[in-house]
């Protein structure tokens, strides 16, 4: 990338200061941002550290939590203007941001300026559709693009640091936070986690506009056991490197600046204290060279766990194991410089985990430039530019599920429809979780989204049943709940009738059901999968009427809709579909836009199928799999991969191309596209593969391949996905290391992981040891 700036820019940049400059009371450098070599950055940190004290030190690796609620703001100037913490989160006001600033560069004694952290998980204050939803696209184009637009909103802030991509994988739909992640498979997940740190960081580190990924949470949490949050995991190690780190790789690879430890014990190891982790696969295996964030009070808690002993040893195994920031407890602060005098500790080890945060800060350009423009970012941040790439992302992430008889999409023409629902008119929960900054003034709810596109239709909204988690979340105080608005059995009656009423009066209900945002995200697993509160009533009363029904559900993980697969003609899953979704569901839902999300996570019927997932090893009697319980079909109810579109497609016979693969030789597998219908759609091929025998049994099926494809009416293409010999590779538990087996593979092509268009091919070379791939 050419980063010179040219004449014309120059020009431009002098004007921009001259306008600039009034604005700025704070008497800063006006240097451009500039990405700075990681030799120079280091030189840099290298001498700095060699000018620090040991409390200076040990303050840069303090993160403080912000606003009010958390350190009072007197508190958090002191600890800014003294050095005592170099670092700070869940601060979001760019005055704010720039006051704190002013104090760090300012008051402290070598001028060492902060960082920022927030959750921009799905945006910042235009909020596009959640991680799932996104995994949903299989489109990691359009995760770059969209995390970019959320970088670009939090570094306009004063953000430099997002705690994401969440890249935990997550079998089993109980675990709330299955809706940050990309969902079951290792293969995708490691493409979204990839796309989203080059989303979130641009082309380089300090890129203007971008802001540091933080990788979370390392590693296991999604495995939980029975998918309740927090909970320990269990993983065998074959589990662990075949499929819950791959992602993390992945995102090492794509240059993730920062990783966040897990809260969890591992296979019996706090993640936050496990030097195994941390120390010999991060940094010594894959060679990440940046900065460990523990998670919120997850240094202190290594005593909770029953691991240290004290908050002394919980700082000091920590910091062993190579956790560079503590988030929120101060166990560090407290207890290293004791720890360094006693020797317990040592000085050269406490450097070390100093130097990458310095470097960062260096090639943020935050030495250069602390300071954000605060009329920048009010002219900037819920931009038109922001809500249409919003917009964007959540038509290409719905899922339609069901559409019998061509229902959807719905004419324009229609006289009366009944938008009918607890969610229909929900601005809050069409954001839904971890959207703490979005503002809920800006959203588009699907009520209001259908008003505006169809203004001449007679539009009737109304809940017809309200829903509540009716516990605690731990968001209540950021974002305090909505209240119910129908409380006694007599206002609820009148409200389910007035529903009914309005359906029966209309051509056609739309219903749009699912989770409250707080249903979901952290803390918030549940035991069941059902529609909360009344709503499968409601849909069953609705749909009783005999006219026709159409789904819409919002949620943030796979719910038992088994009733309404059977019975409710048209079925559209749009997750949380974020600030602009009102506008997306009308778009597809009236045929302006062509749904093409393809599901991320098995679809079980019940939760007590859970965890369920495609990539399962082959069993004993496989051809029985839909039926090993006596009591419930024990197949999914939509396969991984699954999705439908108002297009129709057809595919060739897989073609494999290159029948004798090798390191060096890829797998090629070629089919012909064709859409066969008068509809422009977009169709994912996705390419599945089976070692048929080997050291170790293989997973069934695993995704390697696939491309999301646009056609015309008619049109047809020929697509070739390309799987490179080492991604068949995998790590062997009898041999431990990872391994490229010769053998014969199948291979299949096609719209979901259930596609029997299959063939074979050999792999005809192997290597025994993939250490060097690995890395
Ligand atoms: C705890 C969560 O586990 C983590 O994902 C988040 O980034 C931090 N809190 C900060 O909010």
């Amino acid at each position: 990338m050419n980063r010179q700036v040219g004449p014309l820019m120059k020009g431009l940049w002098g004007v921009f200061l001259l306008v600039l400059l009034p604005t700025l009371s704070l008497a800063q450098p006006t240097a451009a941002p500039t990405s700075m070599s990681d030799a120079e950055a280091t030189q840099r940190a290298n001498a700095l550290l060699r000018r620090m004290t040991l409390a200076e030190k040990i303050g840069q690796m303090e993160q403080t939590a912000g606003q009010p609620m958390y350190t009072p703001s007197a508190e958090a100037d002191r600890l800014a203007s003294s050095g005592e913490s170099g670092n700070f989160l869940f601060f979001t006001d760019p005055v704010r941001i720039n006051e704190l600033q002013k104090l760090a560069v300012t008051k402290t004694r070598l001028h060492i300026p902060l960082t920022f952290g927030y959750d921009v998980i799905h945006g910042f204050r235009t909020i596009a559709p959640i991680p799932l939803a996104m995994a949903s696209s299989w489109d990691p184009a359009l995760v770059t693009r969209t995390t970019a637009m959320a970088a670009r909103e939090a570094r306009a802030a004063g953000i430099t640091l997002a705690f994401g991509p969440m890249v935990d994988i997550a079998r089993d739909a109980r675990w709330g936070r299955i809706m940050e992640g990309a969902g079951e498979d290792p293969y995708l997940g490691s493409r979204m986690a990839a796309a989203q740190v080059r989303g979130f960081q641009g082309d380089y580190i300090g890129a203007p506009g971008h802001i540091l990924a933080c990788v979370k949470h390392f590693a296991g949490y999604g495995a939980a056991n029975g998918g309740r949050d927090y909970d320990e995991t269990d993983i065998s190690d074959e589990l662990l490197w075949n499929v819950y780190l791959p992602p993390f790789h992945a995102a090492v690879k794509a240059g993730a600046a920062t990783f966040m430890s897990a809260y969890q014990s591992l296979n019996g190891v706090p993640a936050t204290g496990n030097a195994w982790l941390l120390r010999d696969v991060l940094r010594n295996t894959w060679g990440f060279k940046g900065a460990v964030l523990s998670d919120w009070d997850s240094v202190k808690s290594l005593q909770t766990h029953g691991f240290a002993s004290s908050a002394a040893d919980a700082a000091i195994r920590a910091a062993r194991a190579g956790v560079n920031m503590e988030m929120t407890s101060t166990t560090y602060r407290d207890h290293l410089p004791e720890a360094v005098k006693k020797g317990e500790i040592s000085e050269a080890t406490i450097d070390a985990l100093v130097l990458p945060i310095l470097k960062l800060k260096y090639q943020m350009g935050l030495f250069a430039n602390p300071y954000v423009d605060v009329e920048r970012f009010r002219r900037e941040t819920g931009s038109p530019e922001q809500r249409r790439a919003a917009r964007v992302a959540a038509e290409q992430t719905a899922v339609l599920l069901r559409n019998e008889n061509h229902l959807l999409p719905l004419s324009k023409s229609l006289r009366s429809i009944a938008v009918i629902g607890p969610l229909a008119d929900s601005k809050l929960d069409t954001m839904g979780s971890w959207a703490i900054h979005g503002d809920r003034r800006d959203t588009v709810t699907v009520a209001d989204g259908l008003r505006q596109l169809l203004p001449q239709t007679q539009i009737a909204v109304t809940k017809g049943v309200e829903i509540e988690r009716g516990s605690p979340t731990i968001f209540d105080e950021q974002v305090p709940p909505e209240k119910l608005q129908f409380t006694t059995p007599a206002e609820k009656k009148a409200e389910f009738d007035r529903a009914l009423d309005l359906a029966r009066q209309a051509d056609v209900s739309i219903l749009v059901l699912g989770e409250a945002q707080t249903m979901s995200g952290e803390n918030a697993s549940r035991a069941r999968l059902s529609l909360p509160g009344e709503q499968e009533k409601l849909l069953q009363a609705v749909t009783a009427l005999g006219k026709p029904v159409v789904l819409v559900l919002m949620t943030g993980r796979p719910l038992d809709i088994s009733w309404a697969a059977e019975h409710v003609p048209a079925i559209l899953n749009i997750w949380y579909p974020g600030t602009e979704g009102g506008h997306a569901v009308a778009n597809l839902l009236f045929g302006e836009a062509n749904p093409s999300g393809h599901l991320p996570v098995t679809w079980p019927r019940e939760a007590g199928q859970e965890p369920l997932f495609y990539n399962y090893k082959l069993p004993q009697n496989p051809e029985n799999t839909a039926h090993r319980y006596w009591d419930l079909t024990s197949s999914p109810l939509y396969p991984f991969g699954y999705g439908l579109s108002y297009s129709s497609f057809s595919l060739s016979n897989v073609a494999v191309n290159s029948p004798q693969v090798k390191p060096g030789t890829p797998l090629r597998a070629t089919v012909t596209l064709r859409n066969t219908s008068r509809v422009a759609g977009a169709q994912v091929v996705q390419l599945y593969v089976h070692q048929r025998a080997g050291g170790a049994s293989r997973p069934n099926r695993e995704l390697k391949a696939f491309e999301k494809v646009m056609l015309a009416p008619g049109e047809s293409r020929d697509v070739t996905l390309t799987v490179p010999a080492q991604e068949l590779s995998y790590w062997s538990p009898v041999l431990r290391h990872q391994v490229l087996e010769p053998g014969t593979f199948d291979v299949w092509v096609g719209f979901d992981s259930t596609t029997d268009n299959h063939a074979t091919f050999q792999v005809t070379a192997g290597l025994d040891d993939m250490t060097a791939v690995a890395k």
